[in-house]
């Protein structure tokens, strides 16, 4: 009798405990679930035309670009995109196989189906990917790694098939075809006034240069990736950690110009160009374990985490911008730092502070002022980024590589604590 009122005590207090497990990840059940519903939604609105969702049609306001950049909007009145037609204000913008952002939503059907296992998704991550096929024959942009990474490179993890590696060393080796020796840098852009553009965010393609070593064997790809790393670190970087958005080099390798195109002014902090520089150099210590690009990934991450004047930690669109309850936020952003600062956590003796910086980050994401409500904001889960201020695009809206990094922070955080889909 005593016997049996223990066990019953015992299995009443794994319940309790069970439950209590269950209801703190409520938040995380929610996100993905949400992710889910999304996702699918986008899916099937789209089926066929081989367009990808990237954000929803927004306008703007001159004064209040020109209050945000601290210019007379005189100034910049050329450099603006036309103002989106009535008609399609508030409606889904999709984009092309060769625009940059192409590969976040394959990417994001492969993170939702990795973390929850429903098959409903697969068709469709696998559908999405395979599109990007002619991609693997393109040279015209340094955002191979983005668009042929986040797409063929998780189709590899989770579905492998002979196919994925020669897209994924072709790719590699056109994204080395824009490599300039001399320089030491890969270019980005084939556009612009500049002679030899790198912008910070080409970090963030030297991740397809780790996988086409992985997959051949040939150093060629980590050689390209280190120099290019080194020279970046050289030139891109303030005192303060802050980055420049774009960097130009003259043949010799010296630097012709540093300016800004997406963020505040030259001199600014762009917020997505902070976070795309500490996932980058992050990146390259899990790649080389070379401390050099640890301590920057950690100089970059305090930078970030002293900068930031939110109360939820999501960023203003430039850490420079002028302050107030209208400027508005980039999940983006908080999504890439996220990501960054989880894995960055797992190097260094005091990852704590990061491991909290990022999941404040993420819980501030997976919560209702950024969390779309699902039927609602054409399908993205998330609501709030910025694309380019400065062109008065996607200001405040979502965009499709903040759900790819939102979805790959929630696989970092439920990594860390041990979650499955199934234990939430
Ligand atoms: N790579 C362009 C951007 O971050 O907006």
């Amino acid at each position: 009798m005593k016997n049996t009122l223990k066990l019953t005590l015992i299995a009443a207090l794994l319940l309790a405990v069970s439950c209590t497990c269950r209801d703190e990840n409520l938040w995380l059940k929610n996100a993905i679930d949400t992710s889910v519903s999304q996702l699918l939604s986008q899916a099937v609105e789209l089926e066929g035309p081989g367009e990808m969702p990237r954000s929803i049609w927004v306008g703007y306001d001159l004064d209040f670009l020109g209050w945000q950049l601290d210019q007379d909007p005189a100034i910049f009145r050329d450099s603006l995109r036309k103002q989106c037609a009535p008609e399609l204000l508030g409606k889904l913008r999709t984009c092309d196989i060769y625009n940059w952002t192409s590969g976040f939503f394959p990417g994001s059907l492969w993170y939702a189906y990795e973390l929850t296992g429903n098959k409903e998704l697969l068709p469709y991550a696998k559908d999405y990917t395979n599109i990007l096929f002619p991609i693997s024959s393109y040279t015209e942009t340094h955002d191979l790694g983005f668009m042929i990474e986040c797409s063929y490179g998780n189709a590899l993890r989770l579905s492998p098939a002979d196919t994925i590696k020669s897209v994924i060393v072709n790719t590699a080796d056109n994204l080395c075809s824009r490599f300039d020796s001399n320089i030491g840098a890969i270019r980005s852009w084939d556009f612009g006034p500049w002679n030899f553009p790198v912008i910070i965010d080409n970090m963030m393609n030297l991740d397809l240069l780790f996988e086409a070593n992985r997959l051949t064997g040939d150093n060629k790809y980590l050689d390209v990736a280190r120099r290019h790393a080194d020279k970046t670190m050289a030139n891109h970087f303030r005192e303060d950690h802050t980055s420049w958005h774009v960097v130009s080099y003259n043949n010799d390798g010296t630097v012709q110009c540093r300016q800004t195109f997406q963020g505040k002014n030259d001199d600014s902090a762009w917020a997505r160009g902070q976070a795309w520089g500490v996932y980058g150099y992050t990146a390259c210590y899990r790649q080389f374990k070379d401390e050099k690009y640890l301590n920057f990934a950690c100089a970059i991450a305090d930078m970030i985490m002293s900068r930031v004047t939110t109360q939820d930690g999501v960023p203003y669109w430039d850490y420079d911008a002028p302050a107030s309850d209208k400027t508005p936020r980039d999940a983006s952003a908080a999504a890439v730092t996220a990501c960054a600062l989880f894995e960055l956590g797992g190097f260094v003796q005091d990852g704590q502070k990061y491991y909290d910086y990022a999941e404040k980050l993420l819980r501030s994401l997976a919560g209702p002022d950024y969390l779309a409500e699902p039927g609602t904001n054409c399908g993205f889960v998330l609501k709030h980024s910025v694309g380019s201020l400065h062109h008065g695009s996607e200001i405040d809206t979502p965009l499709n590589y903040a759900d790819y990094y939102f979805l790959e922070a929630i696989k970092r955080y439920m990594a860390l604590k041990g979650l499955t889909y199934k234990t939430l």
